[in-house]
């Protein structure tokens, strides 16, 4: 039932990627593209309609082989297999991990506790198909009879994050409706989101798999108070929906149980935007387009259950992530969407990615000795070319970045389509190659620079190279291709845990910064001396207190 429980640094592949490690970490990986005409090309993966090259990176086919034995030795085939089949991965929890039903086909076949789940899991597709129809053709109206113009997803984390990130990326598919993300508990979120708005035409969305999230609970009071200066409590039931598995609190909060869309413990708050958390991007996008997006999952979800791992995408990238992390020892990768559409990309992933395998623990409740849990960044280029690319080229910190991006536009100007893509397929040149003294020299001098001055320029001049990165060509960006790649760095994100030997499905390190701040909150209304905490944040509490 349970995932293997296998430290990876007791397999013999382990020991032997250190050994091979000690070998190959100062070749430049210049000499192997000069040694070998073949590495671009064996080294790329071709899938459906993308296109992954992976040979700007620092290991040569060795490497790639003893990784593909790590997976082996950790047993990532049979964790997969006990994933898809709804086993309890999620011990910790008691959970099986099942987003991946929320995209299979009605035919698929899977159960929970003997139970088939895909009729339910298609019972509330029809019904965000059926929501989302009456809203977008405006059948279904507000308080005053006016159809809806806006929609308020109120929710936090995984219950923000990826509806707010597909949203953004599928703008260009959007229909007339306009969507609003509220998530912080500060109010100046709510507060400026809220002047946007006219109650008669606005939807509430609350996503919140719990229903007892401080931030979302709030954040639905504040909105319900404002929406209720216009309207009466009557005319809540039409302007207020929500997604929980919390059925008892929904109705509490006043909202009508034919406007609740069910949701199921084995969806992870992050990876759950393929559920109902969903209804959002189905309002705003349009159902047939949530409905591709899902599919685009699917085919990804078949693509990692069936590939060989060295032709297996997700796989591929989760091995290459554990080579920095474990030997190159680097702490961070960076994620480069060449699409302002994927602007929000990495902040997604830095939740999907840093909540499952931040931990320091293992699957035997011992003390890891390895590192864990990369730290995720970036932003989209070009912009980002102008910002932090300074560091990757030339600082002291070995970054690997995945570079993702699109060959047709969507816009269809070709002039922009080019410069865009120029800069794109440039950038992981420069960082493969740098620029030798020799290069620097004849630069120089071919702009007539004195040799005093060449001497003096060239050490801040030169760029080492050899900086790994993986290139990620997709043809277009369509709900599928984003429901591709959504799903590629899910799976991602699973294999490294697996290999990890950690729960990637739970979150307790969440848990003490919110019971501490339920705690302060109470303190910081109280008349009485405050005792309790270290001297630091008695302080804080005390000079806080001074403001209220
Ligand atoms: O604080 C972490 C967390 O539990 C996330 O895992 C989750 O996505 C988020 O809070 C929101 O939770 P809920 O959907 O229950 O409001």
């Amino acid at each position: 039932m349970a995932l293997p429980k296998i430290n990876p640094t007791h397999t013999k592949a382990w020991v032997k990627l250190q050994e091979h490690f000690k070998g190959i970490k100062d070749v430049h990986m210049m000499q192997w593209f000069s040694e070998d005409k073949n590495r671009a090309s064996d080294m790329t993966i071709r899938w459906e309609d993308f296109y992954v090259d992976y040979s700007k990176n620092r290991m040569d086919a060795k490497t790639m082989e003893l990784l593909l034995e790590l997976a082996d030795e950790t047993q990532l085939r049979t964790a997969i297999d006990k994933q898809f089949q709804g086993d309890i991965i999620n011990e910790t929890e008691g959970r099986e991990v099942l987003h991946t039903a929320l995209r299979s086909p009605k035919s698929a076949k899977v159960t929970v506790e003997g139970q088939d789940i895909m009729p339910e899991i298609h019972e509330v597709k029809l019904k965000i198909k059926d929501f989302t129809t009456d809203i977008v053709d405006g059948k279904r109206k507000g308080y005053t009879n006016k159809a809806f113009t806006d929609v308020v997803n109120i929710g936090i984390g995984g219950s923000d994050l990826g509806p707010a990130m597909v949203v953004d990326a599928l703008q260009y598919y959007k229909n007339h409706l306009t969507t609003h993300f509220v998530s912080n508990v500060d109010g100046d979120h709510v507060n400026e989101v809220l002047k946007k708005l006219n109650p008669e035409t606005t939807l509430f969305v609350i996503v919140s798999k719990t229903f007892t999230t401080q931030e979302t609970l709030s954040n639905a009071n504040t909105i319900k108070d404002w929406f209720l200066k216009s309207a009466s409590e009557n005319d809540v039931a039409k302007h207020f929906v929500a997604v929980s598995t919390n059925i008892e609190n929904v109705k509490n909060f006043g909202i009508d149980e034919n406007n609740i869309f069910p949701m199921w413990n084995w969806v992870g708050g992050r990876f759950s935007l393929w559920s109902a958390v969903g209804l959002s991007i189905s309002l705003g996008a349009g159902y047939d387009n949530f409905d591709k997006l899902l599919a685009g999952a699917h085919d990804m979800d078949e693509h990692f259950k069936s590939a060989d791992f060295n032709t297996n995408l997700p796989v591929v990238l989760a091995l290459i992530g554990i080579w920095y992390t474990n030997f190159f020892k680097s702490e961070s990768e960076a994620v480069i969407g060449y699409s302002q559409y994927l602007n929000q990309f990495a902040t997604y992933l830095q939740q999907a990615n840093m909540e499952s395998n931040g931990k320091s623990v293992d699957r035997n409740g011992d003390k890891v000795t390895y590192q864990t849990g990369n730290i995720v960044w970036g932003e989209p280029g070009t912009n980002s070319q102008h910002a932090f690319f300074q560091l990757i080229h030339q600082g002291t910190k070995l970054i690997p970045a995945d570079f993702i991006g699109f060959g047709k536009s969507l816009h269809g100007n070709k002039d922009h389509q080019d410069k865009l893509m120029s800069n794109f397929i440039a950038q992981t040149e420069a960082l493969l190659n740098g620029k030798s003294k020799n290069e620097v020299v004849s630069e120089l001098k071919s702009q007539n620079t004195s040799e005093d001055t060449i001497q003096q320029l060239m050490p801040f001049k030169v760029f080492e190279g050899n900086k790994p990165t993986n290139t990620l060509l997709i043809d277009q960006l369509t709900p599928e291709s984003l429901g591709k790649l959504i799903a590629l760095y899910e799976h991602k994100i699973f294999v490294q845990g697996v290999i990890w030997n950690v729960y990637s499905y739970d979150q307790f390190g969440v848990e003490l910064g919110k019971q501490l701040a339920t705690n302060i909150l109470k303190e910081i209304s109280t008349t009485e001396t405050i005792v309790n905490h270290d001297s630091s944040t008695r302080n804080l509490l005390e000079h806080y207190k001074n403001f209220s």
